[in-house]
């Protein structure tokens, strides 16, 4: 299939954007722009969900009215996103007349065939949701999103009859595994339609309590249901059903939305688009929620954070990535400044920044900035093309599999690759001794590796991927590059063109804090005034301790600890207790050992599979939450988070660390 249709949820305008709005939308642009890498005709959806109690309500307490209001709102997403790079093909706005008239005509649809019927109904309403809560579903009598209590609302209403479809659901989901993604979500929506009888969707609200509403086509005292609307979106901006760009869209659509949005997306959504004899979409994509100060962000409990203010400080660059690499999609992360300098500082910094400029100040030196001709190529010049290759082979799959985090980590040890192979050719030293053949195939080999890493990541950060392809005496050609043919291609860059003289991509910078105890970044290099420097948790857990720190050991008591290495044959949340995963790992012996890791908030299960870790073996079995666990996982923490510790290449399952 060669088109690809990405959306994000329509985000409702009673808040301005934050980092939560920011990091779908984000997403969803790479998505977008990697599969246009790819060869795919891309199309590119956002919008504003712009109905309903809610909204009306926040249009009321900024005293402006409905109309006023929902303008502005949605006026201030439309213009943040060209700010944070995401180049979105269309904008719908709910209360637009090209959604409106496709809501209708759906609704007619789904009513004609039957679907829709006309019934009294009691449930409790929560305006935060726009959705009623079974007497069941409540916490404490409280919503258990927004912790208030709900309003009971008895009334007469219209019907979808989405229970008819239930059935229907459930075993096209079980028919296609990754229709719904990551697996843990699929999982919970099936264990949903197992456990009873789905119950029908009201999806009408009369116009004397609530009049800010599409209006129904077949009763004109009411309006549609905010979700019911909502989620036609989708397809109203194709132009509706069975026109051209439906026809050429829909087939590829995959949705990404968070956790909170799942139940709608992944069980309203499919069943209205089966009543309506409508395909249902390809895949939905669920991340889970950017945390702040341990609680979802949200207006209500104060702990947004201002993606624009994150773009000042650190650049748009340092952003994207940080939220591509540091979420591994499907779980939940923490935000923070101090994470996010760290992942500047040390992968882009460090790594990728650093590898420009001695790279391109290195080729200015000795050809004068002519990207020199390669002469025949030795081992080591064909390992770091063979890592290229398989970079980003890894690359492309991960992508695919919207495995951002482990698309850019296979990414880095290509990053990586290449200053090692810097470091072990010593350019320097074949300058010195004048053997000018060698020095171009090593600095061509450099060169042609960075190109490669500079378009793969033109899906993470366009701007400073076209930055990078310019200094290497290109241009981004979007038509013109093939990501999947780059695969095995080796000499895209042309010998003979002019690349920078230096590079100052990424200065290193370090986080502040103001007398008045807030945070500020400033450059590294010609700083004023760094006040206290990196805040008291982050030093605490990343400054290295001294060696006085711990007394010395014998060789002796280190050969006390029966160190392998093993691989992660399978790998699963443990039941109440969201820190932990349960792993089953190969070491070699009759079967594998059953570790239970703290893991759960850093890696999702699917992605260990396979992978090899360093295990403590000899730990004696202890029982962690009733779960019998023989052996330790080995990792480091940073202020990034929780790294695991794996070999260099892969070895035998069972090999000891000596
Ligand atoms: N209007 C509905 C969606 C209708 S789609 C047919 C809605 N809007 S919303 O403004 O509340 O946006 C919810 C979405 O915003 C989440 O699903 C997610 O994409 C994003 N996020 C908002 N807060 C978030 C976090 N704290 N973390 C991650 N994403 C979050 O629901």
């Amino acid at each position: 299939m060669n088109t690809f249709y990405v959306t994000t949820p329509i985000y409702y305008v009673n808040a301005k954007p934050h980092l939560g709005h920011a990091y779908t939308t984000i997403v969803a642009d790479s998505l977008s722009r990697f599969n246009r890498l790819m060869g795919r005709h891309s199309y590119f959806l956002t919008g504003t969900d712009e109905h309903g109690d809610k909204i009306v309500q926040a249009a009321g307490k900024a005293g402006l009215s409905t109309e006023k209001y929902v303008d502005e709102i949605s006026g201030m997403f439309r213009a943040i996103w060209p700010r944070l790079g995401v180049r979105n093909d269309d904008f719908i706005r709910t209360t637009e007349d090209r959604h409106i008239a496709c809501v209708q005509s759906m609704l007619q649809r789904v009513y004609d065939k039957g679907d829709i019927y006309f019934g009294e109904y009691g449930g409790f309403y929560c305006t935060g949701c726009e959705r009623f809560y079974t007497e069941k579903e409540l916490e404490d009598g409280v919503c258990p999103q927004h912790r208030v209590e709900p309003t009971f609302i008895a009334e007469k209403n219209y019907f979808f009859r989405m229970s008819r479809h239930q059935g229907w659901l459930l075993e096209h989901i079980r028919k296609n595994p990754d229709f719904i993604r990551p697996e843990g979500y699929r999982n919970e929506v099936v264990s949903l339609l197992e456990s009873g009888a789905l119950e029908d969707l009201c999806i009408s609200r009369p116009k004397n309590r609530l009049s800010w509403g599409i209006e129904l086509p077949f009763d004109h005292d009411y309006v549609c249901y905010v979700w019911f609307d909502a989620l036609i979106n989708y397809i109203s901006a194709l132009g509706g059903a069975g026109s051209e760009m439906y026809n050429r869209f829909w087939p590829s659509a995959q949705h990404v939305v968070a956790k909170d949005i799942l139940k709608p997306h992944a069980i309203f959504w499919p069943t209205m688009l089966r009543a309506a004899g409508l395909e249902p979409y390809r895949h939905l994509n669920v991340h889970g929620y950017w945390l702040a100060r341990e609680a979802k962000m949200s207006k209500s409990l104060g702990n947004v954070v201002e993606p624009l203010d994150m773009v000042e400080r650190y650049g748009l660059a340092a952003f994207r990535y940080f939220l591509l690499r540091e979420m591994h999609f499907g779980g939940d992360s923490s935000f923070s400044e101090e994470g996010l300098v760290a992942r500047l500082n040390a992968d882009l910094a460090n790594d990728l920044g650093n590898l420009f400029s001695r790279v391109l100040s290195m080729n200015a030196k000795y050809f004068q900035g002519i990207v020199p001709v390669p002469e025949e190529m030795e081992a080591r010049d064909k390992e770091l093309r063979d890592l290229a290759e398989k970079s980003l082979k890894n690359f492309i799959e991960h992508y695919d599999r919207i495995k951002f985090s482990n698309a850019l980590e296979a990414l880095w040890e290509l990053v990586r690759g290449i200053n090692r192979y810097i470091d072990a050719s010593a350019p320097w030293t074949l300058f010195k001794e004048n053997n000018t053949a060698r020095l171009a195939t090593v600095l061509y080999t450099a060169l042609e590796a960075m190109r490669k890493v500079a378009l793969c990541l033109w899906s993470v950060m366009p701007e400073a991927s076209e930055t990078m392809l310019h200094e290497l005496g290109g241009a981004f050609d979007e038509k013109g590059f093939r990501l999947s043919e780059e695969v095995g291609l080796w000499g895209g860059l042309a010998p003979g063109v002019r690349a920078a003289a230096s590079s100052n991509l990424f200065p290193r910078v370090e986080l502040s804090v103001t007398e008045d105890g807030k945070k500020s970044s400033l450059p590294v290099k010609g700083r004023k005034n760094i006040q206290t420097g990196l805040s008291k948790e982050m030093s605490a857990e990343t400054r290295p301790s001294s060696s006085e720190a711990l007394s010395p050991v014998d060789i002796d008591d280190f050969k006390k600890l029966d160190l392998r290495v093993g691989t992660v044959v399978q790998a699963a949340k443990c039941q109440d207790a969201d820190k932990l995963l349960l792993l089953q790992v190969d070491l070699g012996e009759d079967s594998p050992r059953q570790i239970v890791a703290g893991l759960a908030e850093f890696y999702s299960p699917d992605e260990l599979v396979g992978r090899q870790v360093v295990v403590l073996s000899n730990l004696k079995p202890r029982d962690l939450r009733g779960v019998r666990s023989h052996g330790m996982a080995l990792a480091v923490r940073d202020a990034s988070g929780l790294n695991l510790l794996a070999p260099w290449n892969e070895v035998e399952n069972g090999s000891r660390l000596s």
